[in-house]
């Protein structure tokens, strides 16, 4: 078995794991874990997790990007020289109790100030006290700092509102991390020879392409604001899921949707040779640097001009994703180009407008979608921007929204043909306090409730730990 199969097998078994497994150990402590600053936040990609199944592992990806059979379930970005050990730590339950275990790491792992683990050269595992802890990992010259918070008493409803994360989130937030990783290896990767790494980048689309449910939890994922460090690599991740997303809305053929999540994943490969301050410049660029930031479509196509004769959308998409129908894009300018680029074309401008760029914030997937729909006659086709509404809702999974009635809450589905009335699970009561019950509003069977307005996750998750 080659390492490329090894990785396949273990994505297929994960996406398998995050659609249908149900993990319910209601009652027993469980962890949810923050990250609290610096570098360890991105691990969590902006997002707070609850640990309900252990051994659950703390590490690192592996240096080499084809062993991946054994990794951890959560992955710190670290990179060489590395901080943080492969396996570092691991959270076990025993009895009653959350043990945390320095898997022998070099530099050792601080819980609430007491070293454990090859730094300390001594003791390696120490019990979790009920309520928060201060995790650092990594030394104290680059640590990752970590909030972990042990629950002991909690009926099953109480997490309620995060019990679809805890079943599903985890699984698929290994699985997302894994992507990037491999994603980044494949984009940037000088060792092997072109027609490997397009393999490999054909297995690692096929790995969701297949399955729309792994899809769409993706999707929910890399709607995050903050997801993966590398910033080309986490876009191109991420508009590879939305075409395969769009295709898969659009009932293309699984192979169609393969290449054409193919072409999103490598549309901006030659952006890693615009120069790093021009691509991360906080001010407007010049003219002079915007014309070498648009080189990157022609050369983009001449870098893959030798896919197969069956893979030609590849390089078709890295030089027309910038092109729009009303003649103002570049490199040509053309008036007329194929739906495939053009479906790209509208994926790569929601997932830019939606996540960190050196010159701006985010806006939310709302805005995002409010914005190509203030666009859509100027430069998209309108059929085009209705299947985007009606695949990715107005207001997608994980956004927070609050209620004509005052509440806040979190959509936790989307509702085919209803992409402004989702479905959305009350978190907040009017007067401001955690609501009581958590219910779940299908917006679409109460017509008098309605969406008055989004907030961003931001504000909401500060809010959310202050109480
Ligand atoms: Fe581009
Ligand atoms: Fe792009």
């Amino acid at each position: 078995m080659t390492d490329r199969d090894r990785v396949l097998e273990r994505l297929h078994a994960e996406a398998q794991r995050a659609t249908s497994e149900e993990v319910t150990h209601a009652g027993a402590p469980i962890v949810i874990i923050s990250g609290m600053n610096g570098p360890g936040k991105t691990a969590l990609m902006g997002r707070d997790l609850i640990i309900r199944f252990f051994p659950f592992r703390i590490g690192r990806v592996s240096r080499r990007s084809g062993a991946v059979s054994g990794e951890p379930d959560l992955v710190i970005p670290d990179s060489p020289p590395y901080r943080i050990s492969q396996f570092h730590l691991s959270l076990e339950r025993r009895n009653d109790q959350i043990i945390l275990v320095d898997q022998e790491s070099r530099f050792g792992t601080k819980v609430n100030g007491i070293l454990i683990g090859k730094g300390a050269g001594g003791e390696e595992e120490i019990p979790l006290p009920t309520g928060d802890s201060q995790i650092l990992l990594g030394g104290s010259k680059m640590p990752y700092a970590f909030q972990f918070r042990v629950i002991k008493d909690h009926s099953p409803g109480i997490f309620q509102d995060q019990v679809w994360a805890d079943e599903h989130f985890i699984p698929v937030a290994a699985l997302y991390n894994r992507l990037c990783h491999h994603a980044q290896y494949i984009l940037t990767s000088r060792e092997e020879s072109f027609p490997e790494r397009l393999h490999a980048a054909i297995d690692l689309i096929t790995t969701f392409a297949t399955n729309t449910d792994t899809t769409h939890l993706l999707y929910a994922f890399s709607t995050s604001p903050e997801t993966f460090p590398d910033m080309i690599v986490a876009h191109s991740v991420n508009v590879a899921i939305y075409t395969v997303k769009l295709a898969q809305g659009l009932s293309y053929p699984t192979d169609e949707t393969i290449k054409m999540g193919l072409a999103a994943l490598f549309h901006d490969i030659c952006l890693y040779e615009v120069p790093p301050d021009i691509i991360y410049k906080k001010d407007i660029l010049s003219d002079h640097e915007y014309e070498v930031m648009k080189k990157h479509s022609m050369e983009g196509r001449a870098l893959l001009a030798e896919v197969p004769d069956d893979y030609q959308v590849v390089p078709m998409v890295a030089l027309e994703h910038h092109e729009r129908i009303d003649g103002t894009g570049y490199p040509k300018g053309v008036t007329s180009l194929s739906e495939i680029s053009e479906l790209i074309a509208m994926a790569d401008f929601f997932e830019a407008v939606t996540h960190y760029r050196p010159q701006r914030g985010p806006y939310t997937p709302h805005e995002g979608i409010r914005m190509l729909l203030q666009l859509k006659e100027a430069i998209f086709s309108p059929h085009l921007v209705k299947t985007f509404i009606r695949e990715f809702s107005l207001f997608p999974i994980f956004s927070v929204v609050r209620l004509n009635t005052g509440e806040i809450g979190q959509v936790t589905r989307t509702d085919p043909g209803w992409p402004l009335r989702p479905v959305v699970r009350v978190v907040f009561g009017r007067d401001g306090r955690p609501a009581p019950d958590y219910r779940e509003i299908k917006l679409s069977e109460h017509n008098n409730i309605y969406i008055s307005r989004d907030i961003s996750d931001r504000i909401f998750i500060s809010h959310y730990f202050k109480l």
